[in-house]
């Protein structure tokens, strides 16, 4: 990268992006659109720190992360990347690496501490930390609930009560109030899956419970939270882009001719996938769902009105992609284990699939054991477009997609993450596979800028391209870090696997407070 960019003249854009004559022809090379933003994402709890600072109260986060066994090694958010007060060099991070766009959440209980009135020096961190990515050409894109529900309103029930949802838009004008006038893009939730159903059925997230029929009313709520969002801040303001981030799996059965396998991944596939996507692209819930769930009290939840809310339009969606599974009817001999707990009791997150497995294929796995399927997400994309996003005109981003590796640092705290890099690169061509067919996606996030606080997992998966050194918070950009930013300057993908500077060569330096690329 060193030698590389060094002889590609910079401008700095409006947008943010650096516009650069690329006279570096890597062989192999795809085109990246121009218009096409690419960035990293963060979560508010994963990175902040700050637990009671300016009047923060707790989150489920900070109570799960408190209880014995709920995360590995009994690693909480109370400090993880101290992002609160390094925001200003992290944002200069950002800058130097050539970052487009940055996905980050603002914590609700620091907004609105204990789900109550509005904290105005909470909103004060959220206004330094947008003016000064605005200041650095960097279009903030904002999250408004990354899984951190304030406590006190699980103590009212949390998802599972309807009136968490006026609580949400009380919390969500109050962070327009403050940011409606300079955040262009506003999503209402983060993978809603995980909250309803890792948090309140899998017992494997906060609030930790473990009942299918809680995970269902959460399910429900999120999504009528989000409809009552979406319309409070389009009645404030028409231009705004507003949405959502889903996460998907693709779920192909073990063996197409097999029936019981074909149902398997059906269920998967309803009660992961098409449980959100129906009710907000078409009013209502699938059938088979429905079915399924039949004695889970679902339907009590869903009133009059209801699915028109969830259906309001919207702008983006957002898509996490992770990896897609192989489903059969039943348990595989070896299985991919990246389920985890401390002790405490947990269970499937799938309210109504047991008699649905995953099953290996011996594909690459990262160090979550996930495997690394990036054609699966070029068929997600195609099929996103074609049957739901396409036909309502809403616009897809890739708002997540990343991989944990067990990194190893040199003395200088540099690691060269080649398996990263390919990742990266392999993923972002599975896109553009997608684009080539036709489906317009928009950009791409990283997960993520920095290594944080991994859930359950603690600070034990790294999954940034920027390594955090937990001790000293001393941040160093990995060479997938380096390498994004070569495809964001030079608008060229190389090919996975190809061997340029500084792959395996630590010639990295800090980041130049300038904003200038490395050289
Ligand atoms: C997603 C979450 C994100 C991060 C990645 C690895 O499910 O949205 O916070 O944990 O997984």
């Amino acid at each position: 990268m060193t030698a590389h960019l060094t002889h590609l003249r910079q401008q700095p854009n409006p947008g943010g992006a650096t516009s650069a004559t690329p006279d570096l022809i890597v062989p192999g090379a795809r085109h990246v659109p121009r218009d096409f933003v690419l960035g990293a994402a963060t979560a508010a709890y994963q990175i902040e720190g700050a637990r009671h600072e300016d009047g923060r109260t707790d989150s489920i986060w900070d109570t799960f992360s408190h209880t014995p066994g709920a995360v590995v090694d009994g690693d909480t958010g109370d400090v993880a990347c101290d992002h609160y007060h390094r925001y200003a060099d992290d944002v200069d991070l950002m800058r130097s690496l050539g970052l487009q766009s940055y996905r980050f959440s603002t914590s609700w209980a620091r907004v609105c501490p204990d789900g109550g009135p509005v904290n105005a020096a909470g909103l004060d961190f959220y206004e330094r930390l947008v003016d000064s990515l605005i200041e650095a050409g960097i279009a903030p894109w904002l999250t408004l609930y990354h899984w951190d529900l304030p406590q006190a309103l699980e103590d009212r029930g949390g998802w599972t009560a309807r009136e968490t949802t006026d609580r949400f838009v009380d919390y969500a004008l109050a962070v327009h109030d403050r940011l409606g006038d300079r955040v262009r893009t506003w999503t209402t939730l983060n993978e809603p899956w995980c909250s309803a159903f890792l948090g309140y059925t899998a017992g494997m997230h906060a609030p930790g419970r473990t009942s299918p029929a809680d995970g269902l009313a959460a399910a429900h709520h999120l999504m009528l939270g989000h409809g009552k969002v979406v319309q409070a801040l389009r009645d404030r303001d028409t231009s705004l882009e507003l949405g959502l981030t889903l996460n998907f799996t693709v779920a192909d059965p073990v063996d197409p001719t097999d029936s019981r396998d074909v149902d398997a991944a059906r269920r998967i596939d309803a009660q992961m996938n098409r449980i959100f996507l129906d009710p907000i692209f078409r009013g209502a819930y699938p059938a088979d769902l429905l079915e399924d769930v039949r004695d889970l009290g679902l339907e009590d939840h869903i009133m009059d009105g209801d699915l028109q809310v969830i259906a309001t339009p919207i702008d983006v969606l957002g898509v996490n992609y992770y990896n897609g599974e192989a489903i059969g009817h039943e348990a595989p001999a070896a299985t991919l284990d990246d389920s985890v707990n401390g002790g405490r009791a947990t269970r499937s997150p799938f309210p109504a699939a047991d008699d649905a497995h995953r099953h290996p294929r011996g594909l690459p796995v990262t160090d979550m054991d996930w495997e690394i399927q990036p054609e699966g997400l070029t068929r997600l994309l195609v099929r996103l477009h074609a049957e739901y996003a396409g036909p309502a005109g809403v616009a897809l981003h890739v708002t997540e997609n990343g991989a944990a590796f067990n990194d190893v640092p040199d003395d200088s705290g540099f690691v060269a993450d080649r398996d990263r890099t390919a990742y990266v690169r392999a993923h972002l061509g599975a896109i553009l596979d997608a684009v080539d067919q036709g489906v317009p996606v928009r950009g791409y996030f990283y997960w993520s800028l920095l290594d944080n606080f991994e859930w359950a997992w603690g600070y034990a998966k790294r999954f940034g391209i920027v390594r955090v050194d937990y001790d000293t918070q001393v941040r160093t950009p990995k060479a997938s870090a380096l390498d994004l930013a070569r495809v964001i300057v030079t608008r060229q993908l190389p090919p996975p696997d190809s061997d340029l500077e500084p792959l395996g060569a630590p010639h990295h330096r800090p980041p130049d407070p300038s904003g200038d690329l490395p050289t």
